[in-house]
């Protein structure tokens, strides 16, 4: 790269597949992984699966990754990991999310969804923090996302790529995890463009249009990794009942505080469903 600070995704006439192919290339070289089976973006809440899914055997900071930026939050280094599983297939876990609401554009935050498709997965695990809608999800459970609505007004897909997205949270997938923990409950994940919370009136409109889950993330990434054909699961980890739902005003630190409690338990439990894929 010529300057540290530009990034190729940004100059409109990149093609965005190209760059992906050239960061799996990169990962692939770093790792001395030719090919991964199955890819892990972990958020809030779900850090240590990637310590109790298999071996570690490389671990890149996202930065020496073409089209991967600096992270958003001070003192937090995004890595690629690569793991062996016990099975023998390989994971990479993306730690270094771009979110939408950091302003640089879709397409740099669907980068490391492309980028682990071409590095060879065909499942893509997309986890989060979020808040809840339904008043029985405790901050701390575990929800699976059975479907999403795109509040962003914004795609992945550039010009008239017209792709489907019937059973995008693969209801097969739902299905073995719920095999794992028949306790998981299901719902349908809204993603505002953040990074504020939502007002309680937003809230209400996500319940009355079919929402369960509200969060900053995932439905873009999902998307992307639709078009790329992978099979999609997807979970979040309810740290709080959503604003107006809960009647204390929402904090951060909360958000973190609860992600921080669940997270032994909920990445357990995420170990168990990529072990039985
Ligand atoms: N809204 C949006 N994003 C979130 C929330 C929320 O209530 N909690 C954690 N991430």
């Amino acid at each position: 790269m010529l300057e540290t600070n530009t990034n190729p995704l940004d100059d409109p006439q990149a093609d965005p597949f190209a760059i992906a192919r050239q960061a799996a290339e990169q990962l692939a070289e770093k790792t001395g992984v030719e090919k991964h089976d199955i890819a892990l973006t972990l958020g809030s809440g779900w850090g240590k699966a990637a310590d109790l899914i298999g071996e570690t055997t490389a671990t890149i900071p996202a930065t020496e990754i073409v089209g991967f930026g600096k992270p958003a939050l001070a003192g937090h280094v995004g890595t690629l990991r690569s793991v062996l599983l016990p099975s023998g297939k390989r994971a990479l876990v993306i730690g270094a999310r771009t979110h939408y609401y950091e302003g640089h554009g879709v397409r740099r935050v669907v980068h490391s969804v492309r980028t682990a498709a071409a590095t060879g997965a065909t499942t893509m695990i997309l986890t989060n923090g979020a808040g809840g809608i339904k008043e029985h999800w405790k901050p701390g459970t575990p929800v699976l996302i059975s479907d999403h609505i795109n509040l962003t007004a914004d795609s992945p897909l550039e010009g008239a790529t017209f792709i489907d997205l019937t059973d995008l949270y693969s209801s097969r997938l739902r299905e073995l995890a719920k095999s794992i923990d028949g306790s998981l409950d299901e719902g349908v994940y809204t993603q505002f463009r953040g990074p504020h919370y939502e007002t309680p009136a937003e809230v209400q409109m996500a319940k009355t249009i079919g929402g369960h889950i509200v969060g900053m993330s995932t439905a873009l990434e999902a998307i992307a990794a639709r078009q790329a054909g992978m099979e999609i699961l997807g979970m979040s980890l309810i740290t709080n009942l959503a604003a107006g739902i809960q009647k204390t005003p929402l904090s951060h630190a909360e958000v973190i505080e609860a992600g921080q409690e669940a997270e032994p338990v909920i990445s357990a439990l995420l170990a168990r469903i990529v072990a039985a894929l």
